[in-house]
């Protein structure tokens, strides 16, 4: 050091820089350790995702949850779809919104914009953490991933203010990098020593699966105490009544509507029927049809006369109603699902002479919800199938069509309550996470056929509440083993019947598999890691 000459006799220019920037450091570590420290708020928690809150299912679940446990929660996160309604009328719900980062950003390569984003990104973490919210709170969970840098962000309020931090572990962060820039990429080094550093030390580890769960506990040495907390829906994922199933079909018309579906589908006539759903002609009041059946629906909520107002049943000749969620993406493999429909489109000519009717096989309207970059490629394939091509005897589909629908969010729980079947091409990419559109459709008593992957056993139990299949060739053989018969099918009623079974088996009995919503699991997985503090409450 001596032998430099500026060393021994720096600029003062530079000196002046280097005591002023000693004295911003010193002025920014006083204003955080020097503050008396305020202890954290009893029963309060900050919900952090570094997402679109709206789009962020769980992280929504979890502030519900802890706000009905009497939590003053602080949800924190991007803007973006429309959260949950409740989480915007409970009281106890405060959403702190993060900033985009700096617009001028994206104009700038990555390699400079990159930290520019994160460092912004941390710099409103941290100024929404220590100074928005008002006291510190009790419990910070936060989502992983993304694992950079909100894991070091919170591990430094934890320091800082004395909160506990809970990791809620739905993936590995370097793993998906990884997809993308292989195991071995000084990045994904990097960034799997930051999750594992920052990751181990919380006070509680969730998991999305047990698989996720043995994982992280064997190959990261995590402290802690840690709970798997399976995804289950909230409540108002239910099966449809025939009345809410009329009422969504009649809303849903407008999606139907194109030729190839109208020469499809069973004619309808609403108020009175739509493709799926009538209501039965033989129970109208004498004045006959003219009744404004508006006006009947209605009453009947009020009526001690209900009995006598008609309502709504399913039509004996409706297709089977076959529903798939796909976010349009190369990971899942919609081919798949064309391939199988292919065959079973045969199976059914091949069984439509049959004289025994519970041997024939029924229309299928396969509804595809999602959007997604493969979604018009995909879909100009299913109208040429549909159409066929028009020469040979081969001609179109006549006991298939598919229809891709953008739905609201209210109308996504009804119409999975009014499906038959739920198909879920989901692959993992670790392994070690489950589909939460199988979990949705399952909250709906909907059975499935899932693609097989290395954990799904922890949801999906075969031949109870659904069928695995790893091909098209199984999948195909599993729609004309299930639907059979249609609408009497047993093998479908065999499914569905599990649903009720399982709200009602007792635990252990063979026909136990362990379901129920989201509030129940939360209260029983949760409420013993807060516990304490609920004693501690209590004796005050
Ligand atoms: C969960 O716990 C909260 C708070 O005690 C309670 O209000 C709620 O009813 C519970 N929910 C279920 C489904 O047990």
């Amino acid at each position: 050091m001596a032998d430099s000459p500026s060393a021994i006799a720096p600029s003062s220019a530079e000196t002046a820089w280097k005591v002023l920037a000693l004295l911003a450091a010193t002025y920014f570590l006083w204003h955080i350790y020097a503050k008396p420290r305020p202890k954290p708020a009893l029963r309060s928690v900050a919900v952090l995702v570094l997402g679109d809150i709206g789009r962020s299912p769980r992280m929504m679940y979890h502030a519900e949850s802890f706000a009905l446990n009497k939590f003053q929660t602080y949800l924190i996160g991007y803007r973006g779809s429309k959260p949950i309604p409740s989480l915007l009328s409970l009281p106890r719900i405060n959403i702190l919104y993060l900033s985009e980062p700096p617009s001028y950003l994206r104009g700038l390569p990555f390699i400079i914009a990159g930290p520019l984003k994160v460092l912004s990104q941390v710099i409103d973490i941290l100024r929404t953490l220590l100074e928005r919210i008002p006291h510190p709170p009790e419990f910070i969970l936060v989502q992983n991933p993304p694992s950079i840098p909100t894991l070091a962000v919170v591990w430094l309020v934890s320091r800082l203010r004395g909160s506990k931090v809970i990791i809620d572990w739905h993936n590995l962060g370097y793993s998906i990098l990884a997809l993308k820039l292989g195991e071995q990429h000084a990045f994904v080094r990097l960034a799997k020593r930051f999750e594992k550093y920052f990751g181990r030390s919380a006070y509680a580890h969730l998991f999305v699966t047990n698989a996720m769960r043995e994982y992280l506990v064997q190959e990261w040495d995590l402290q802690g105490r840690k709970v798997v907390l399976h995804d289950r829906p909230p409540a108002r994922f239910h099966r449809a009544s025939p009345s809410e199933s009329h009422e969504l079909f009649q809303h849903l018309l407008p999606s139907f509507s194109s030729p190839s579906l109208t020469s499809f589908l069973p004619t309808s006539k609403p108020p009175y029927s739509t493709p799926f759903t009538y209501i039965p002609p033989s129970r109208f009041p004498p004045s006959g049809p003219t009744l404004d059946v508006d006006l009947a629906l209605d009453m009947s909520d009020l009526s001690p006369f209900a009995e006598h107002v008609a309502m709504p049943e399913l039509r004996g000749d409706r297709p089977a109603l076959l529903v798939t969620s796909t976010s349009w993406t190369p990971d899942e493999d919609f081919g798949m699902l064309l391939d199988a429909l292919k065959q079973y489109e045969l199976a059914a000519r091949a069984r439509e002479g049959l004289e025994d009717e519970k041997e024939r096989l029924p229309k299928i309207l396969m509804a595809v919800t999602g959007k997604g970059p493969l979604r018009q490629r995909y879909m100009r394939e299913v109208e040429r199938l549909q159409m066929g091509s028009g020469q040979g005897d081969e001609g179109g589909w006549r006991y298939v069509r598919c229809a891709s629908l953008w739905l609201e969010a209210d109308d996504y729980p009804l119409l999975l309550g009014s499906a038959d079947l739920g198909i879920s091409l989901h692959s993992s990419s670790s392994g070690r996470d489950l589909p939460m559109k199988v979990v949705d459709m399952f909250g709906c008593g909907l059975p499935v056929c899932a693609l097989g992957f290395a954990c799904l056993d922890e949801l999906v139990k075969d031949g109870v509440n659904g069928l695995v299949f790893h091909n098209a060739e199984q999948l195909a053989a599993q729609l004309e083993s299930l639907l059979r018969g249609f609408p009497s099918a047993p093998a479908l009623a065999a499914l569905q019947a599990s649903f009720q079974q399982a709200a009602h088996a007792p635990a252990g009995s063979p026909d136990h598999w362990e379901w129920g919503t989201w509030a129940e699991n939360w209260n029983r997985t949760m409420r013993p890691l807060l516990l304490h503090d609920v004693a501690s409450e209590a004796a005050l």
